[in-house]
């Protein structure tokens, strides 16, 4: 494997200059998780084999080739036959853990225990096991986005609340039948992203044509389901099994303009309560929505003519149900926007939900560099902030940075440089800031994910973004996995457990 050593990472990525107060050589805590991440439908393949069911993705992605280079997922990296592979390359690479989510539809094809797939839990178990037996830590998400499309054609999805039991029976099947193996479980992973892209067509379809009436109700759904499946676990399961159920939220960091313009700072706030917080806010905080979001939503509601606020309420009941259920906050972190008070008179984008609701200017800023999606920018010291303010803000105890990673657009087979040494940089400096955070910021994160492991199916952009540690040529029927320079670098990462001096 080609190895870049730590110490030769050059220090000059853009990111590093700008941090406040640089690169800081030095390890982690001892026990600190070091892992790589993927989701089902991105690597697994074997879309419709041993009785899968289909997912709402399989129409969206599979049967009609909608993403951008006409690809589909229906091999990607072929996971479902080669999982030895991802082991073995995890092995190489000394992971402590592997984040990978379980595909509902493959366990339950058509969403409930009734149609149970015995080929599902046998895949899934001798998953976990060869994990087991190479000393690394499943960390499983049980819903990356692949709901079973019958429950879809049934109940619509997330805007009916009948879904909250049915996930609640699918959780409590997972713990039951991987829990003695399994100790880390995230429940959902990027609810924000599911919903809200999946309103305007870039993700699937999972609110209907209901509007922001309809992503708010579908929103407020999963956070049921979500502390349902923490409640099954924590009273059927937890005296036995000790583990940590949590959930993964997609953090854009808000940073204002004029950091001296206490209207950009509340700006700010609100962008990161409408994107963090919804979720964060009632499930750490007190089991209801932040109430800069409760006030926004209300007033743009009533401006718009309705009488009621576009936000569900959450009964007693409710919130007792959601405060204090969740273990963990699993931070998917890649990128920051500037944000600030927007001028009377001054439209919201219409695409932009956070942005409209919350009342705010959303924009990128031009000095900072960007990855192979021009819309990522690459912000290491937002994820050092990000942190810090979960911590307080949302008063979350517990973190693993669930995803962090580099999009770089893909040149064509053959074309690739395994020499990626602008991905090494931006581990590095993730990891840089991450460790002060935990050092010198007092914020209690427990472990750290790559996004990904390998080069995979990356949603609507197809197979155009190359984000793994491994490369993958997807024209390769053996879907060989090759290290790149990256690889190398994470593998010396992981031995100095950080940097060292
Ligand atoms: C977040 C999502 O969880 C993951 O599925 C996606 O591939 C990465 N972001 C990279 O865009």
């Amino acid at each position: 494997m080609a190895s870049l050593q730590v110490s030769e990472v050059p220090c000059a990525f853009p990111p590093f200059d700008e941090d406040r107060d640089g690169f800081s050589p030095g390890v982690f805590p001892p026990g600190f998780l070091w892992g790589a991440a993927s989701a089902a439908f991105q690597i697994e393949g074997a879309y419709n084999d041993e009785g899968k069911g289909p997912s709402i993705l399989d129409p969206w992605l599979n049967y009609t080739k909608a993403a951008s280079d006409g690809t589909t997922a229906k091999v990607t990296c072929d996971s479902y036959h080669r999982y030895r592979e991802d082991v073995r390359i995890l092995s190489e690479l000394g992971a402590s853990h592997y984040r990978f989510s379980i595909s509902w539809p493959r366990l339950f094809p058509d969403g409930t225990r009734d149609s149970l797939n015995p080929d599902g839990v046998r895949y899934y178990n001798s998953l976990i096991n060869e994990l087991v037996a190479h000393g690394i830590v499943p960390f499983v998400t049980l819903y990356h986005w692949d709901m079973p499309l019958a429950l879809m054609e049934k109940y619509r999805g997330w805007l009916d609340e009948a879904l909250v039991e049915l996930f609640g029976d699918y959780a409590r099947f997972c713990f039951s039948e991987f829990g003695d193996r399994v100790k880390h479980w995230a429940t959902f992973n990027e609810p924000w992203s599911e919903i809200a892209y999946g309103s305007k067509g870039i993700l699937a379809d999972t609110v209907g044509k209901e509007g922001k009436r309809g992503v708010y109700a579908a929103a407020r759904t999963v956070l049921k389901a979500h502390a349902t499946a923490w409640h099954i676990y924590d009273r059927e399961f937890r005296a036995k099994q000790d583990g940590k159920v949590g959930l993964a939220l997609g953090c854009t960091w808000g940073e204002p303009r004029d950091p001296h313009s206490a209207d950009d700072v509340a700006a700010a706030e609100r962008f990161f309560d409408f994107n963090v917080g919804w979720f964060a806010h009632p499930l750490f905080v007190n089991g209801d929505y932040p109430d800069t979001m409760k006030e926004y939503v209300m007033k743009r509601s009533l401006a718009d003519g309705l009488t009621t606020s576009d936000l569900p309420e959450f009964s007693a009941e409710e919130k007792a149900l959601l405060k204090g259920s969740a273990d963990f906050l699993g931070m998917n972190y890649y990128t920051a926007r500037l944000v600030s008070a927007r001028a009377e008179g001054d439209a919201a984008k219409p695409d932009l939900l956070e942005e409209d609701d919350a009342d705010v200017h959303v924009e990128m800023n031009p000095d900072w560099p960007v990855a192979g999606l021009p819309f990522i920018s690459i912000v290491p010291w937002a994820l050092r902030k990000a942190l810090s303010c979960v911590t307080d803000r949302y008063r979350v105890p517990l973190i693993f940075v669930t995803e962090n990673g580099l999009h770089e657009q893909h040149q064509g087979e053959g074309q690739y440089d395994m020499k990626d040494t602008r991905r090494s940089c931006y581990h590095a400096a993730h990891i840089n800031e991450l460790r002060k955070a935990i050092l010198q910021d007092g914020v209690n994160v427990q472990g750290y994910t790559v996004w990904c492991l390998m080069d995979n199916f990356e949603w609507n952009y197809g197979h155009t973004q190359k984000m793994g540690l491994y490369y993958v040529d997807f024209t390769d029927p053996e879907r060989k996995r090759v290290p790149k320079e990256s690889a190398g670098f994470y593998r010396d990462v992981i031995k100095h457990n950080g940097f060292p001096d």
